[in-house]
């Protein structure tokens, strides 16, 4: 399978008009308690508040930031696993927030995801073959049970595990951390898909077999022709895999770019703090003393201002009292900063 050439932001060139996958103003709003406590009004969490980016096919779009930043649920909400608060998400051109079942079942065809959790999302009584051979069942993809114990070996294959009877009768928990990836990979690539949404595939894994499993996931992408939409919590594995990143901070993105402009010309305070994050190659006993405390808040009723402001060096009056609009610097790289004041033009 031939890949289009690369542009210079990774992404192999859109044959229509069309954005690959666009989303716009997205909102997920949770619900925070039954009955309100608060002069009866009901609270939420703004886990997901006014996102918008674009995915060029072709291209591994990466989504960094810290825990509960809400990397999760922007992922379960693309997947349709959450319905949207509010917002537009355009898959091709086309509005999949107001596609009907039967839309939908063809939808998930095209669009599957990688879970994070390697032990948790295999089903640990159900054997192997069944495990990857669900997708195609759930679509009645194969009217024989040989073409589908073949497509499951094929898959096995594809994955690097061994394809026999035996291994196909195996259950979960008799296979390592990182073969259990692979059979979530194998089983998210059996319907043959073009759009992977993994999120944090390899956090959950030991430090050896990630590497196995970041490679394996590149050369899937390129013989099978994907387009990733990759969530981690770490920096450097967005740096070392994407091609534009963009990082989010309580609920929304702060900084959208190209990966080579945002590691090497990192706008938002928020991101040079997660880049200072990145362990050194060459052990350094200052390393890490610089990077201030704190959590990602959750807020109920977000407070005016940048949501980062409290743990922000170069806050002000206007940071703490009115909200940054994500801005395009220059050529593309985004950011939502008032200290970034307009084309180019950084305040001190
Ligand atoms: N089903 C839910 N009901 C209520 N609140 C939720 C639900 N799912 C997520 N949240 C809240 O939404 C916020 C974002 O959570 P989310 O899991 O999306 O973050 P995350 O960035 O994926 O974190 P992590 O890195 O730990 O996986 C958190 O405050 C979380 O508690
Ligand atoms: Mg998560």
């Amino acid at each position: 399978m031939g890949i289009a050439p690369a542009t210079d932001d990774g992404s192999t060139k859109v044959q229509d008009q069309h954005a690959y996958f666009k989303v716009n103003n997205l909102r997920k709003l949770f619900p925070l308690n039954k009955r309100g406590q608060f002069w009866g009004k009901r609270q939420y969490i703004h886990a997901v508040d006014d996102v918008s980016f674009e995915i060029k096919k072709g291209m591994t779009y990466g989504v960094v930031g810290e825990s509960g930043c809400g990397k999760t649920t922007l992922a379960r909400t693309m997947m349709h696993l959450e319905e949207p608060t509010s917002g537009e998400m355009l898959f091709k051109g086309d509005d999949i927030t107001k596609f009907n079942r039967k839309q939908m079942t063809s939808l998930r065809r095209q669009m599957q995801m990688v879970f994070q959790d390697p032990y948790g999302s295999l089903n640990p009584v159900r054997t192997i073959h069944n495990i990857v051979a669900e997708p195609v069942r759930v679509h009645s993809i194969f009217d024989n049970k040989r073409d589908e114990i073949d497509k499951v070996r094929e898959m096995l294959e594809v994955v690097g595990l061994p394809s026999d009877n035996q291994t196909l009768e195996k259950r979960p928990n008799e296979f390592s951390g990182g073969e259990r990836q692979r059979i979530g990979i194998a089983r998210s690539l059996i319907l043959e898909p073009e759009f992977i949404v993994a999120d944090e595939p390899v956090s959950m894994l030991d430090a050896s077999v990630r590497a196995d499993i970041i490679s394996l996931m590149r050369r899937l992408k390129q013989e099978r022709d994907l387009t990733y939409f990759f969530i981690t919590h770490e920096f450097g594995m967005a740096r070392a895999i994407c091609d534009r990143i963009a990082v989010m901070y309580a609920g929304r993105l702060v900084e959208v770019a190209n990966a080579a402009a945002i590691v090497d010309h990192p706008l938002h305070p928020y991101t040079q703090l997660l880049i200072d994050a990145i362990p050194p190659l060459i052990p350094d006993e200052n390393w890490g003393k610089t990077i201030p405390e704190g959590e990602v808040p959750y807020f109920t009723v977000p407070p005016p201002g940048c949501r980062f402001n409290p743990r922000c060096y170069k806050a002000d009056e206007l940071c703490r009292s009115e909200m940054p609009e994500l801005i395009d610097y220059r050529n593309g790289h985004y950011v939502s900063c008032h200290h970034v004041s307009g084309p180019g033009q950084i305040k001190k």
